[in-house]
């Protein structure tokens, strides 16, 4: 195995922490050494693999902080626990790369990062939803080969979205700032599927409503639909936004696209395996209206064969959250989890996640997934 590139953070501190990836800003090193850490960052861009993790891990760590594209399953909670670590966190909102109950058997608090990608992700997701409504790459392309001969009445026509049917599929976080962003800037009236209600969805459109009547205009509407099938047939633009489990594992197949109108819009900034990738290729050959916008991928960082080619695809490489502001804010959640998890500190109950993510942060673990199965104290919020 070829050496790793590590970067050393507070070489006298007393616990050793392993971070598989370099994070940006300082933050979240200065919460790490303010808790007594020696942190090892590996600085390689590459994909690191189990063998190489176990490695970094050896004999001796206290705590890691690890990244979405790591499967961090039983082998590596394993390794953690004999090294003697109790914590670790994903540098991610979302966990399906983490086997939590793996980690619950070894007694590992697992960390994520909630709060800081809401609407960083919700905006990719409307970026993604008019670039592939009006065929923005495509014309970008078109530009660049030199092929703009003039005005033309017919050229790129895509859809108009103002005061068509929004499909929300998942209504948390991101699911509803993007809806609300659709409802805000495009009234759209909005159709969601959530195994739960959509509370906060609910109320927002409804004083929306209330706000645009009163300014006599038409009001939007917002409902919950009972099965998937019902808002793939009425939607015009469908928004992926569940987590990725076994039961949302292929959830958009070549059965539900054949649902949905020819002329849809399919956006996915969650999971790349909640849609079949090879009958997304399929649909969009045989439905050159249909249009896909994608930041996510069933087999990241490949693509399945025949996506690359669809002119009625636009694709960016997983950057839902890619702003500044908010990987540094992921930074500082995933070190202030094992930080504080590391000085003994209890778990945050609250939502409100911004006092971690500058200065002295509070002494809480500001998101544990496990926290009720370890029996983890609570606190604040
Ligand atoms: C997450 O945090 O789960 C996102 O996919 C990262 O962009």
């Amino acid at each position: 195995m070829a050496e790793l590139e590590w970067r050393l953070v507070n070489p006298s501190g007393g616990k050793r922490v392993v971070v598989t990836k370099e994070l940006p800003g300082d933050h979240w090193a200065d919460v790490l050494t303010a808790a007594d850490c020696r942190v090892e960052v590996c600085t390689e861009t590459k994909m690191l693999g189990a063998e190489e993790i176990i490695a970094a891990i050896g004999d001796r760590c206290d705590g890691a902080i690890g990244q979405l594209t790591e499967t961090w399953g039983e082998e590596l909670f394993a390794a953690l626990d004999a090294a003697g670590a109790r914590a670790y966190s994903n540098y991610a909102v979302g966990y399906n790369n983490v086997d939590v109950e793996a980690a619950t058997r070894h007694g590992i608090p697992v960390g994520n990062t909630p709060g800081v990608l809401t609407e960083t992700t919700a905006e990719m997701t409307v970026a993604l939803t008019f670039a592939a409504a009006r065929r923005v790459a495509e014309g970008d392309v078109f530009m660049r080969a030199g092929k703009f001969e003039g005005w033309l009445p017919t050229l790129f026509l895509g859809e108009l979205l103002w005061r068509g049917t929004l499909g929300i599929v998942g209504a948390g976080r991101i699911g509803t700032a993007y809806a609300r962003m659709m409802i805000e800037g495009h009234k759209m009236n909005v159709i969601y599927y959530d195994v739960r209600q959509g509370e906060a969805l609910e109320s927002f459109v409804s004083a929306y409503a209330g706000f645009l009547e009163s300014r006599g205009e038409e009001p939007v509407s917002c409902r919950r639909v009972e099965t998937l099938e019902g808002l793939l047939r009425q939607a015009d633009v469908v928004s992926l936004h569940p987590p990725l489990d076994e039961s949302t594992r292929h959830m958009i197949d070549a059965e539900r696209l054949a649902q949905m109108k020819d002329n849809a819009i399919l956006v996915n900034a969650s999971r790349g395996p909640v849609i079949d990738e090879a009958a997304l290729v399929a649909h969009c050959r045989a439905h050159p209206n249909f249009r896909v916008g994608l930041d996510v991928f069933e087999d990241e960082p490949a693509m399945k064969p025949g996506l690359a080619d669809l002119d009625n695809v636009v694709m960016v490489p997983h950057l839902g959250s890619a702003t500044s502001w908010t990987r540094q804010g992921m930074a500082s959640l995933a070190a202030c989890n094992v930080a504080a998890l590391l000085m003994g500190y209890p778990v945050w109950s609250g939502d409100d996640i911004r006092p971690f993510l500058e200065g002295t942060p509070p002494e809480a673990a500001p998101s544990i997934v496990n926290a009720t199965e370890l029996g983890l104290p609570l606190c604040g919020g």
